[in-house]
């Protein structure tokens, strides 16, 4: 069993939205049209996509952050400081509650590696369909390649440790799903989901980020904290319920648990006085491909 305790993941996101600000500027930039009037960020985790849309919409437009945790919603409402509109929700309630939050039909609804925390995710496109208004567009950001910093070669412990990273990584998200409460398999892809919901003139557009080395020292610190956080996630003895009194502190399955022999070099490679620190690292970068699936309501 995993559950998410996305309080305790709060102050990540609002990293996470500062840190992606030019991303998601120019991202926000290419979908927002000079007709839009609103749009949504549906798991807006800490803000910033919505931030980005309601710098990006014409004037008079507006912007509503929807998510389904207290603890997020006031980072992002924080970090928003008065652009946006922000509502607690979630897509699992169905499409009244999200109609009654958001209040009028949306010109552009953006969710990013929020559908599928879902029970049902195409239960949730569906929901999030249904409040568009004709001629409106769905993004939803899901999925992309792994991340690559590391050489696949670090002198220390077997060559390949990212690759694995990712393998275990895979078999926890299939354990995090299958723990959601009603979970639903999609047995398709996310093309597919917006099509079975009805939208028209389906694509998926990828953007690749590159940062090459030298990373700068912020860079530098935000590969090792996103380490940091993903090797936590998956040790033996690790709570998924820690912090601010939420979640059950289920433990971590063992079967989505690093083995021990990666796990001994992780920890040298995250200790800041182990000389394999990877901080100290010159040859580190960070290369990411992120994929946003696009469809149109009739209109
Ligand atoms: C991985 S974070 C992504 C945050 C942000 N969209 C981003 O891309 O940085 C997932 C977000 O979805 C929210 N979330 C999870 N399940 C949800 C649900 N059923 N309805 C609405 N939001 C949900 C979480 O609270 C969290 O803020």
């Amino acid at each position: 069993m995993i559950e998410i305790d996305w309080a305790a993941e709060a102050g990540r996101l609002r990293h996470t939205a500062t840190d992606e600000a030019g991303w998601n500027e120019m991202v926000a930039t290419g979908l927002v049209r000079g007709t839009d009037r609103l749009a949504v960020d549906v798991g807006c985790g800490g803000g910033g996509m919505a931030k980005a849309l309601a710098a990006a919409m014409p004037e008079g437009a507006s912007v509503v952050a929807v998510d389904a945790d207290a603890d997020v919603l006031a980072e992002a409402r924080e970090h928003t400081a008065g652009a946006v509109r922000c509502e607690l929700v979630s897509m699992d309630d169905g499409p009244e509650p999200l109609r009654a939050a958001i209040g009028a039909p949306a010109d552009l609804i953006w969710a990013s590696a929020s559908v599928h925390h879902a029970a049902d995710q195409q239960a949730a496109i569906d929901a999030l369909v249904s409040l568009l208004a004709p001629g409106g567009r769905l993004a939803l950001a899901e999925g992309g390649l792994p991340s690559r910093s590391l050489p696949w070669d670090l002198g220390i412990g077997e060559p390949g440790l990212e690759l694995r990273l990712d393998v275990v990584q895979d078999r926890w998200f299939k354990v995090m799903r299958e723990s959601l409460p009603g979970s639903v398999p999609m047995t398709y892809g996310w093309t597919d989901a917006l099509q079975r919901a009805g939208l028209t003139g389906v694509t998926t557009k990828s953007v690749l980020t590159e940062k090459p080395v030298p990373l700068s020292d912020e860079d530098r610190d935000r590969v090792v904290a996103q380490f940091q956080h993903r090797v936590d996630r998956m040790t033996p003895g690790a709570s998924q319920g820690h912090g601010h009194g939420h979640g059950h502190g289920h433990e971590v399955p063992e079967d989505v648990c690093l083995p021990p022999e990666d796990l001994a070099v992780w920890k040298q490679l995250l200790d800041l006085d182990s000389e394999h620190f990877l901080g100290r690292r010159t040859d580190l970068a960070a290369l990411s491909v992120r994929s946003i699936h696009v469809g149109q309501r009739a209109g």
